[in-house]
C-alpha cells in the first residue's frame, strides 16, 4: 500500500486543475539561507522596519538604508534556489495557467526558471532614479562608493515597495486575477500578516478555490485554508509534486 503525506482531495483537485496561483514568502527562501523577517533569527528581530524599509528613513539617511539593501545583497549573490523554487517550475509545466505571486524581492523564483512571476515587493537586482525613475544597474551601485545620484540630481534608491508604499499596481492586479481565477491557490511560506498580499488567499477562497497553505508552523491564514501542510516548503512542494505529476 502507498502511504502518503497528501490528502486525496488535494491530490485530485491538482491533477484536474488548470489555473493555479501560489503566494510566496520569506519562508521559500530559508532553505537557500535568506533570513526570514520575524520568529526566530528573523530580520526584524535585529533591525527595525521604521529605520530602514520606509521613504522617509532613506531620505533621512540614506546611507545607512542602502548599507541594509548591500548586506542582504550579498547574502542573496552568494545563494542558490532551493528544491521548493524547482519544484514550483515543475508544476509550471504541468498547469495551463500557473503563476508565482511572491512577496520575496531575492529573485530565487526566476533564477530557478519560473516564467510567470508577479513581484508584489519589487527586486533587489532593481534600482531607480527617486525623481526621474530611471534605473540603474546593480553593477553602477557596486561600483559607487558614495550613494549615487542620477544626472537628474535625484537619489537613486533599490527597487523594492517599502512600508507605506503601493504595491506595483499592474502586478498586483493580475494578483488579484489570478487568485480570482484559481482552482488551488497556494500559500507558501509566508507569515501572512502583511497586507494586501496577505488578502490574496482570501480572495482565492471567497471565489472558490482549494486553499493550501505550507508552513513550518501554523499562521494567521491556517483557520481559513482548506488545507495546512506543516513542514519544509523545500521538502514539501517536491514529494507534492512526486505524487501527482
Ligand atoms: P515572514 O518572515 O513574516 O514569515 C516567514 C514565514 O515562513 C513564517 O511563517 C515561517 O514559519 C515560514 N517558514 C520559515 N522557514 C520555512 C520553510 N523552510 N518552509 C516553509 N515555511 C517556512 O516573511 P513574509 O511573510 O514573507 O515586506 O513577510 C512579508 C513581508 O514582511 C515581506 O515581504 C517584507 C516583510 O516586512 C517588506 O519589506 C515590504
Amino acid at each position: 500500500m502507498k502511504i502518503n503525506m497528501f490528502s486525496q482531495q488535494i491530490l485530485s483537485k491538482l491533477k484536474k486543475a488548470q489555473n493555479v496561483a501560489v503566494l510566496t514568502g520569506a519562508g521559500i527562501s530559508a532553505e537557500s539561507g535568506v533570513p526570514t523577517f520575524r520568529g526566530e533569527g528573523g530580520l526584524w528581530k535585529k533591525f527595525r522596519p521604521e529605520e530602514l524599509a520606509n521613504f522617509d528613513a532613506f531620505i533621512k539617511n540614506p546611507d545607512l538604508v542602502w548599507e541594509w539593501y548591500h548586506y542582504r545583497r550579498q547574502i542573496i549573490s552568494k545563494i542558490q534556489p532551493n528544491p521548493g523554487h524547482y519544484a514550483l517550475v515543475e508544476m509550471e509545466r504541468r498547469h495551463k495557467n500557473f503563476v508565482v505571486i511572491t512577496q520575496n524581492v531575492d529573485n530565487l523564483h526566476q533564477r530557478a526558471g519560473s516564467k510567470l512571476v508577479y513581484e508584489l515587493h519589487g527586486n533587489i537586482e532593481r534600482n531607480y532614479c527617486i525623481d526621474c525613475t530611471k534605473d540603474f544597474s546593480n553593477q553602477e551601485i557596486n561600483e559607487t562608493k558614495n550613494i549615487l545620484r542620477c544626472n537628474c540630481g535625484g537619489l537613486v534608491r533599490p527597487g523594492v515597495v517599502w512600508f507605506g508604499e503601493s504595491l506595483p499596481m499592474e502586478q498586483w492586479n493580475a494578483s488579484v486575477q489570478a487568485a480570482e481565477t484559481a482552482e488551488i491557490f497556494f500559500s507558501i511560506g509566508t507569515s501572512a500578516i502583511v497586507y494586501p498580499a496577505a488578502s490574496l488567499p482570501i480572495i482565492a477562497k471567497r471565489a472558490g478555490a482549494y486553499v493550501v497553505e505550507i508552513n513550518l508552523e501554523r499562521t494567521e491564514l491556517s483557520y481559513d485554508a482548506d488545507e495546512v501542510i506543516l513542514g519544509k516548503s523545500g521538502e514539501i512542494i517536491p514529494k507534492l509534486v512526486q505524487t501527482y505529476l
